[in-house]
C-alpha cells in the first residue's frame, strides 16, 4: 500500500514507451568544477557511479523503453549526462555546442552517434547544451538561457525544427540548466494542457510569469527537493524517474495520478546532474 493515494479527482495518466539514449559513467569522476556542485576535492567512486547508473538503466528497460547507448569515451567524465548531447526530434538531432572547453569534445561524439544511427545532424551555430536547456512540452520547445545555452540558439533551434521557443531565464546557478528546474510530466507530443513541475525561485521576475500564465496547474517544487535534483527526472506521462530524496515531489505526484519511481543517484550528483541529466530522449 502507498501512503498517498491518487486523489479521485485525478486524471487517469498513460504511459507511453519511450526511446532513449544513455552513456554508461566508466570513466565518471570530477577533476573540474564547471558548475557549483562539482568539487575537485571530494573523493568520487566511479564504480558505485556505474551501479547507480545501472539502477536507472534497468529501471528505463522495465518500463520497456528502447534504450540505446553511446560508447564513453576516456577523458570526457561528463559524457555520462548524455541529455547535453543534442537535441533530437521529428527525426533531427540539432547537435550540441558546449560552454566550457572541457565538454566542447562532447558534441562531435553525439553527433557520430546521431549520424551513424539514422537521424539527420544539424551542426549548430551557437552555443547550446542540448535536452539540458531545451525542454519539449506539447508543441513548444521551452529554451533555457543564463548560464550555459546562449539566446542565439533559441532563435537557431525554432528555425531547425518550425516549433514555438519559449524563452526562459535562469539565475540561480545551482540551477544552471533548464532540466534542473523544470520536469516535463506528460512528454507526448500533442498531449492535451501537458503539465510541467517547476521550481520558482530558479528564473527571474519575466520567465516566471510566463511559466505562471502558461502552466497554472503547475507542480511547483520546493527548495528541499530542488536541493537534490529532484526536478531533473524523467516521466513516460504515468511513470516518473526521480530522486529516492525528493520526499514531497514525490508525494505530490502521486496525488496527481502518477506513478513515482525514485532512484538514487548520489555518486552522479556530484558532478550536479541526475535522473533527467542522463537520459536524452530520442524522437522519429
Ligand atoms: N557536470 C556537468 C556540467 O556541468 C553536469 C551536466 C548536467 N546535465 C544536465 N542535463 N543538467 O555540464
Amino acid at each position: 500500500m502507498t501512503l498517498t493515494e491518487p486523489s479521485l479527482s485525478a486524471p487517469v495518466r498513460v504511459a507511453s514507451k519511450r526511446t532513449i539514449l544513455m552513456c554508461r559513467p566508466d570513466f565518471f569522476t570530477v577533476v573540474y568544477r564547471i558548475n557549483p556542485w562539482m568539487d575537485p576535492a571530494l573523493p568520487t567512486d566511479t564504480s558505485l557511479a556505474v551501479r547507480q547508473w545501472e539502477a536507472l538503466y534497468t529501471i528505463y528497460v522495465d518500463l520497456g523503453f528502447d534504450v540505446r547507448l553511446i560508447d564513453p569515451i576516456d577523458g570526457l567524465p561528463d559524457m555520462v549526462y548524455a541529455a547535453n548531447g543534442g537535441f533530437v526530434l521529428d527525426g533531427i538531432a540539432y547537435g550540441a555546442s558546449f560552454t566550457y572547453p572541457q565538454r566542447q569534445p562532447e558534441g562531435p561524439a553525439y553527433m557520430d552517434w546521431f549520424g551513424a544511427n539514422g537521424f539527420e545532424v544539424r551542426t549548430p551555430e551557437n552555443i547550446n547544451e542540448g535536452e539540458g536547456d531545451f525542454l519539449l512540452v506539447g508543441d513548444a520547445i521551452l529554451a533555457g538561457t543564463g548560464f550555459r545555452s546562449a539566446s542565439n540558439s533559441h532563435e537557431e533551434i525554432g528555425r531547425i525544427f518550425g516549433r514555438e521557443v519559449v524563452t526562459l531565464t535562469l539565475t540561480n546557478p545551482n540551477f544552471y540548466h533548464l532540466d534542473t528546474a523544470i520536469a516535463v510530466l506528460d512528454p507526448q507530443p500533442g498531449s492535451e494542457n501537458p503539465n510541467i513541475a517547476y521550481l520558482p525561485n530558479a528564473f527571474d521576475g519575466a520567465s516566471l510569469e510566463i511559466l505562471r500564465e502558461r502552466f497554472p496547474d503547475a507542480v511547483i517544487v520546493n527548495d528541499e527537493d530542488a536541493a537534490v535534483l529532484g526536478l531533473n527526472s524523467f516521466s513516460d506521462g504515468l511513470n516518473v524517474v526521480i530522486a529516492s530524496r525528493a520526499a514531497d515531489f514525490e508525494r505530490q505526484l502521486r496525488e496527481r495520478g502518477y506513478n513515482p519511481i525514485g532512484v538514487d543517484l548520489s555518486e552522479l550528483l556530484l558532478g550536479g546532474g541526475g535522473v533527467k541529466c542522463c537520459t536524452l530522449e530520442l524522437r522519429s
